[in-house]
């Protein structure tokens, strides 16, 4: 989407429709001014009738009477519940409507002065307009109208033209993310994800590894090896290196779980919903397009991404319950349940990364386990950290970008829960007691003491029926997470 930022009245600007928003209760259209009386007083009738509930719009036509042929006016709810959501949400909405109506260039007044800040508001517009467009039709032969409307923005803020910019930029990933996740599994075999890896590095001046089957074996990548093994599509190891930090300063490690389609392997999974475990990739597919927004965003950091990808199949070769399978990390673990598979290929991604970059800290995404959507639902991911000021940090981020997160305890009691009787570590922790946490312990096992968070988007990454509605989601991926890092790292230098 276009977007542009403009200073100016708006009372002055020649637009197609000139958009403010309303705080509940208040009769005030933020930032709208005064015109002549007749459109003054359509307005104030306008204001009335919608009250500013959130949800509620309200267009009217001008008549030449002025220089915009519409005034659009939207409400935001109760001032005390206004969150730089809200108007990420109403402005999705907004520009649904403007979609909708065919009209093809709008305006919006940015409200100034209000209870959140300015660059954090013109973020929120930004990404509510551009993502709420977003609908995969790729493998439809009726596409939707993609011709999105161009935006301006009327601000005072001298900086806005910048901050749009890099919203741009981020949302653009964010889709980048829905697209790569949405793939069907017969479209996007492990190696499909090697392939894409290669086009955003070549077109960002990343370096990129990919490890074939043979590679994964012989580097003695066992987790990715046995997960990998009952399916014809063979797994793939991909290796983002992004570097434009400072020589000495040690690399971020991202890491994500890239399983392209997951059976549940010999350990099937029942077939009611088995479909949706073609998003169990979205992991990995987070941590591509957050390689994707920050080179593009050029940030002064170095930042190491890791996606071991893998189709967990049942056949003649698969790996089985009662194997014992050996770590990157040098650790043997007992496979006890064969759907417990994003453990081990991340463990093997955390073990490879921390082994070969250093890195300074490491986060890793995975839709790991249905126990967090039992525990948080799906509008919350679980975290887990052995590093309570990497953990605020996230949480600080996770506030400002409002992809929610909720932090689990870890401690040696849970570490006990995944050892074995006849290996060093079980793929399984104690019946479903914790399982999300067992699981993180499962991986603290080859993280050591490198601050780590671990976000399980089990809930988040993709819409399920208890989604709570937001304008800038639609069916399918969500690409959670992207927003999130990415604002993590710009904080970073
Ligand atoms: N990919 C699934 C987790 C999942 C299930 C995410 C449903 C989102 C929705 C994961 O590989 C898995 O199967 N986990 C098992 C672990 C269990 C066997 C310990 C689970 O959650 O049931
Ligand atoms: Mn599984
Ligand atoms: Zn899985």
């Amino acid at each position: 989407m276009r977007v542009r930022a403009e200073t100016g009245l708006s009372i002055k600007k020649k637009t197609s429709i000139l958009c403010a928003f309303s705080i509940e209760d208040t009769n005030v259209a933020i930032g709208l001014g005064k015109f002549n009386k007749k459109i003054d007083q359509t307005i104030s009738q306008s204001l009335q009738e919608i009250k500013g509930k959130k949800g509620k719009i309200a267009i009217i036509h001008s008549h030449k009477e002025i220089s915009s042929e519409r005034i659009l006016i939207a409400g935001l709810g109760k001032k005390n519940k206004l969150t730089s959501d809200v108007i990420r949400d109403v402005t999705g909405n907004i520009t649904k409507k403007i979609h909708e109506l065919g009209i093809k260039e709008f305006t919006i007044i940015t409200p100034e002065k209000i209870s959140i800040k300015n660059d954090q508001v013109v973020s929120a517009i930004v990404e509510g307009a551009n993502l709420s467009l977003y609908d995969f039709d790729l493998y439809k032969k009726e596409k939707s109208n993609k011709k999105e409307p161009d935006l301006t923005l009327l601000t005072s803020d001298k900086n806005a033209q910048k901050i749009i910019k890099n919203s741009i930029t981020i949302s653009d990933a964010v889709k980048f993310t829905r697209d790569v996740a949405n793939l069907p599994p017969n479209e996007c075999p492990p190696a499909k994800l090697g392939e894409i890896a290669k086009q955003i590095a070549n077109q960002n001046k990343m370096k990129c590894t990919v490890f074939s089957k043979n590679e994964i074996k012989s580097k003695r990548l066992g987790g990715v090896t046995a997960v990998g093994q009952g399916s014809k599509n063979e797994p793939r190891f991909i290796i983002l290196e992004y570097r434009n930090g400072k020589k000495e300063q040690k690399p971020i490690l991202l890491v994500g779980k890239a399983v392209t389609f997951d059976t549940g392997g010999i350990s099937l999974k029942p077939g009611e919903k088995m479909d949706e475990m073609k998003f169990d990739k979205c992991g990995g597919c987070t941590v591509l397009g957050v390689m994707k927004a920050i080179s593009e965003l050029k940030l002064p950091i170095n930042v190491i991404a890791i996606v071991p990808s893998v189709e967990n199949m049942p056949s003649g070769d698969a790996f089985r319950p009662g194997d014992i399978v050996k770590l990157f990390n040098g650790k043997t673990a007992e496979i006890l349940n064969t759907d417990a598979e994003g453990r081990l290929i991340l463990a093997d991604g955390l073990a490879y990364g921390i082994k070969h970059f250093q890195p300074s800290s490491v986060m890793d995404f995975a839709t790991l386990t249905g126990a967090c959507i039992v525990a948080l639902g799906t509008n919350v991911a679980g975290i887990v950290s052995n590093n309570a000021k990497l953990a605020s940090k996230v949480k600080s981020s996770s506030a400002k970008t409002s992809e929610e997160v909720w932090e689990l305890p870890i401690n040696d009691d849970y570490m006990d829960m995944v050892k074995s009787k006849v290996a060093d570590i079980r793929n399984l922790g104690m019946g479903r007691a914790a399982g999300t946490i067992t699981a993180a312990a499962f991986l603290a096992n080859a993280v050591g003491n490198v601050p780590w968070v671990h976000f399980d988007i089990a809930g988040t990454a993709w819409i399920q029926p208890s989604t709570k509605s937001k304008s800038y989601n639609s069916h399918g991926a969500t690409g959670f997470g992207v927003r999130l890092v990415v604002d993590y790292l710009m904080n970073q230098k």
